[in-house]
């Protein structure tokens, strides 16, 4: 199913969480949300899932706007929270009973969901234990096991690896791939950069409660001025005609030297760097030392906002 947020605005009082955005989910896609602390990402994510009413804008589903009280359209969605809500003292199987009957289920289809999402988080042989012996990590795995119970079409995660081992990280994303797989539509919130790299097929970057990009990975990289970096140490620095030869080379950006430190910015690493350090070569300049650093989300966010997202 496809979920569209059209032009959502939020406030709380005089603080404007959300202004303005929008965007659409597709079926198969794992669309990240990414954004630092505050950015507008949780506010997002409740408006998605019916919880807060927009004050501007709707939410629609196969184009259906969705309502926030009792709607029907919000038995086709998931929703993981930030904070995670248990019933902390009761085994993990009452949990899923709990929650499972809150979405009208009972009888054998629960206890056939109830197996299923077990298997899938991988908890089937802690099902008689309570999340309050559980680690973050499982703590996380059954929280997102309670959102699968009713077979949602979309899933919305906000931040779900915070606090999460990486084990657990790495079977939550093989859990939200098996999703993805499954054709749903996956909604997935981070300020990890790293984590979008590895698991979304599109990227929607919010700042301030505005979308700032959205793109694919490679089409943000290609689309933000940020380039791969080539860094050479030379015992003997290379001369000034050395630099002019390398800084007219094809998918070379730019080039800077610092005492025996040569940084060459440039389009294509493959591509350059081999030119690079054969043009140098020929002058009789010889490399010590060389590394190389592909451009990455963090270096767009950063030409976008002039900020990084660990400091935003
Ligand atoms: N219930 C609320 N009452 C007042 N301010 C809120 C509330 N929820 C969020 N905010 C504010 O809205 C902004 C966005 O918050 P949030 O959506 O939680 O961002 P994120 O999830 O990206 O960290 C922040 O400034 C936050 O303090
Ligand atoms: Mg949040």
């Amino acid at each position: 199913m496809q979920l569209v947020a059209d032009r959502l605005h939020k406030k709380f009082g005089a603080i404007t969480a959300v202004a303005g955005v929008s965007f659409a989910a597709t079926p198969g896609e794992v669309l990240g949300l990414l954004g630092p602390n505050g950015a507008g990402k949780s506010t997002i994510i409740s408006m998605l899932s019916g919880l807060t009413k927009p004050d501007m804008g709707a939410v629609q589903i196969d184009g259906r706007p969705l309502g926030t009280g009792a709607d029907p359209g919000k038995q086709c969605i998931g929703l993981v929270t930030q904070e995670i809500t248990l019933l902390e003292d009761l085994p993990a199987r009452m949990n899923l009973e709990f929650f499972g009957g809150l979405y009208g289920l009972s009888g054998h289809k629960l206890a056939a969901r109830i197996a299923a999402v077990l298997e899938l988080t991988s908890l089937s042989d802690r099902a008689g234990d309570a999340p309050k012996e559980f680690s973050g990590g499982m703590r996380r795995r059954l929280n997102i096991a309670c959102a699968l119970l009713h077979e949602p079409h979309i899933l919305l995660l906000d931040e779900p690896t915070v606090g999460v081992d990486p084990q657990s990280r790495n079977a939550i994303f093989e859990t939200i791939e098996v999703l993805a797989g499954e054709g749903r539509t996956l909604i997935y919130t981070t300020h990890y950069m790293e984590e979008v790299e590895r698991l979304c097929d599109r990227v929607v970057i919010i700042d301030h409660g505005k979308v700032l990009a959205d793109d694919s990975l490679s089409g943000l990289l290609a689309s933000a001025p940020v380039a791969n970096k080539l860094t050479l140490r030379y015992d003997l620095p290379p001369d000034r005609a050395a630099l002019t030869e390398i800084t007219g080379l094809p998918g070379v950006i730019q080039v800077d030297l610092a005492g025996t430190q040569l940084s060459v910015s440039a389009a294509d690493l493959g591509t350059a760097a081999p030119r690079v350090l054969e043009r140098l070569a020929a002058r009789g300049f010889s490399c010590q030392e060389l590394t190389s650093r592909r451009a990455n989300l963090e270096d767009v966010f950063l030409a976008l906002t002039g900020r990084t997202l660990r400091d935003a």
